[in-house]
């Protein structure tokens, strides 16, 4: 028998041991006995981080949705799959049972079959956290296309290059979004975007707000009237474990984001087995993640992980300050949340305002807290763990990223000792290395580097989409037969983990990995700069801020620098979105460099967190002058 779920520090500890001295038989026993195949592997893993290549479960044929869906329904058709909690707290929640969410997404499947889709296409998801956003991933893998979903926050640039660099088909989106006060026009974005693509041929329309949009004849077609005609029936098309489930787009280190590659086997068994053990997931549990689907989190932990263990997953489609800023712990309350799952952002926003939002409703059912995506203060940690979770309820900090498709460093509720903003231990199969800049592993306690993992895990994404060179580059390269995070970490003195950051040109904002160089390259479109650097500094709500020196061309130079600083705002919530906007811009003469020409951030950084006590070694710069004009000048 496996050790499905964990249930204390021993039996983790073994749990572990054993996962990482015979990995192929761990991970063996978890498939086979949890999972519906419709046929076995042949190999369980083979892998050379060189290449880099891994395959998990190879020889495998399965459906994900088969696992998500169709084997719970004898035993739980009735239990809600799915409760979705509308924007509007007026408007009736929807309880979606797993016969119901059976029925959708067959229908929705063969809607896209009807519309030409087929095995290995891409479809582009472009809609709001809606049940049809959860229910066509699913549609797509029932028929094994390709899904690609897209933040609905992103703007129509940032559509237009991610349905681009990966063909897509078919656009999925709705007439608007409602988001708290406000409506977005979703498909005013899609319109705009397809100006720029050529490989989109149907884009079909969820009714969600009721607008009067404009539907291009021959490409728009509306979702509902198709749904109505289609059969309930949709036999899953049978898959390798190593086909494509999803491409989702993570920022880089260029202006073109990663399509990073998850395929199906593997994915579904981390997501699902990291699921039941880090929420410590009971089958009447009704578990709510804050996340949008749009990103990894949803994926992993809205649809995939809680449907494939039979769960009852929150779907919510509003803000946390809509109508007031009690709208979370009113749905806690609502729904009798058991496990809740959202960003340190989020946490010190609300923290920020008055206890009465939060003492005013019964938090009592809730188990297990959880946070992602930033590293958590130890102030938002304690605010989170006394007035949250009113110390009962343990906090996992769970580290992990869009690559790693899972969760890699975590506690265990329950199981594992908590510490204010540690992640703790590696979660079972996870062999974390802390490695110093020479590409040595620092071994024993106490230590400080970056972050790499010894050893491929069944959800670590397999490429990026068409440039599997960049993939080894990125992730294989700085440390030979290791994967790189691109995040520092320590380990204490017990052998706990504490992520203290990005070590590259990505800036977490607000949880959101933004790269460098996409929103430079945005900046540098407007006809008055000539250069642009950006760099982050510490915020307290959204852990780090932008923070951006221009240098302006001459016709630039007499310009209102008010006007401007909102001219470029403008810019890059176009090309990218609202949430890369810059808090501070500085114009100045010019920009530290090497003699190589490149920028040196560190010193930027250093100005922006108005640290400048030391600036290190400066003796490699072409135009050391530059450093203390930008200084007199800072923000
Ligand atoms: C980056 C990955 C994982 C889903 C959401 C983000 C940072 C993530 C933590 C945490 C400290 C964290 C890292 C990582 N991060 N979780 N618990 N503590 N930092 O996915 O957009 O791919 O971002 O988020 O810097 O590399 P992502």
């Amino acid at each position: 028998m496996s050790n499905y779920h964990i249930k204390h520090l021993e039996e983790y500890y073994q749990v572990y041991r054993k996962s990482v001295r015979e990995p192929e038989n761990f991970w063996e026993e978890i498939a086979e006995e949890h999972f519906m195949w419709r046929k076995k592997w042949d190999k369980v893993l083979s892998w050379d981080f060189s290449k880099p290549e891994v395959k998990w479960f190879e020889g495998a044929k399965l459906n994900i949705t088969e696992n998500c869906i169709d084997r719970h329904l004898r035993t739980k058709g009735d239990k809600t799959a799915i409760l979705f909690e509308p924007n509007n707290p007026e408007e009736k929640a929807q309880h979606i049972t797993y016969k119901q969410l059976h029925e959708r997404v067959c229908k929705m499947a063969n809607v896209l079959k009807d519309q030409g889709i087929k095995k290995g296409d891409r479809v582009c998801i472009y809609l709001p956290m809606i049940p049809e956003l959860a229910i066509s991933l699913l549609a797509c893998a029932r028929i094994g296309a390709i899904h690609s979903v897209v933040f609905a926050g992103f703007s129509s640039t940032a559509l237009a290059t991610r349905i681009n660099d990966c063909d897509c088909k078919m656009v999925l989106t709705s007439d608007g979004s409602f988001r708290g006060e406000k409506t977005i026009d979703l498909k005013g974005i899609v319109d705009e975007a397809l100006g720029n693509t050529q490989c989109v041929e149907t884009v079909l329309v969820v009714k969600r707000i009721n607008s009067g949009i404009n539907m291009k004849k021959g490409r728009d077609k509306w979702m509902q009237p198709l749904l109505d005609k289609a059969s309930k029936d949709c036999e899953p098309e049978i898959m390798n474990a190593e086909d494509p489930l999803f491409i989702l787009y993570t920022s880089g280190s260029t202006g073109q984001p990663k399509g990073m590659v998850h395929t199906t086997a593997g994915y579904m068994v981390f997501t699902a087995y990291t699921f039941k053990n880090v929420f410590q997931y009971n089958n009447d549990d009704v578990y709510w993640c804050t996340a949008d689907i749009g990103w990894v989190t949803g994926h992993s932990y809205i649809v995939y992980g809680p449907l494939a263990n039979g769960a009852t997953t929150v779907m919510f489609e509003g803000v946390p300050t809509y109508p007031d800023w009690g709208r979370f712990w009113e749905v806690v309350q609502k729904h009798k949340i058991n496990q809740f799952y959202t960003a340190p952002t989020a946490i010190r926003a609300l923290a920020k305002q008055s206890l009465d939002f939060v003492e005013k409703y019964d938090l009592s059912s809730l188990k297990v807290l959880g946070t992602v995506g930033e590293p958590i203060n130890d102030e938002a940690w304690k605010w989170y763990n006394d007035n949250i979770g009113k110390k009962k309820s343990p906090i996992v900090d769970t580290w992990w990223q869009t690559e790693t498709g899972g969760i890699m460093i975590t506690p265990i509720p329950f199981v594992t000792p908590t510490k204010p903003t540690y992640a703790t231990l590696p979660f079972i199969g996870v062999q974390p290395a802390i490695m110093d800049e020479n590409g040595n592993e620092i071994k024993g306690n106490q230590v400080d580097g970056r972050l790499c993992i010894k050893f491929p895990w069944p959800g670590i994404a397999r490429t990026i989409w068409g440039n599997h060179e960049r993939y080894r580059d990125t992730y294989f390269s700085a440390y030979k037969g290791m994967y790189f995070s691109g995040d520092g970490a320590l380990r204490d003195e017990v052998g706990y983990y504490r992520i203290t950051g990005r070590v590259d040109d990505v800036i977490i904002v607000s949880g959101h990995n933004l790269g460098t160089a996409p929103i430079e390259d945005a900046i540098n479109e407007h006809p008055a700069v000539a250069e642009s650097a950006i760099v982050g500094f510490p915020h307290d709500i959204k852990g780090n801020a932008l923070y951006g020196y221009v240098i302006l061309k001459e016709t630039g130079e007499s310009r209102d620098q008010n006007n401007l600083r909102k001219e470029i705002n403008q810019i890059i919530a176009e090309h990218i979105g609202p949430i890369a906007k810059l808090d501070k811009i500085q114009f100045t003469q010019g920009l530290p460099k090497t003699r190589s020409g490149k920028i040196m951030r560190r010193i930027l950084r250093k100005i922006a967190q108005k640290d400048t006590g030391d600036l290190g070694d400066t003796s490699t710069l072409l135009n050391p002058e530059v450093v203390q004009s930008i200084m007199d000048n800072a923000l």
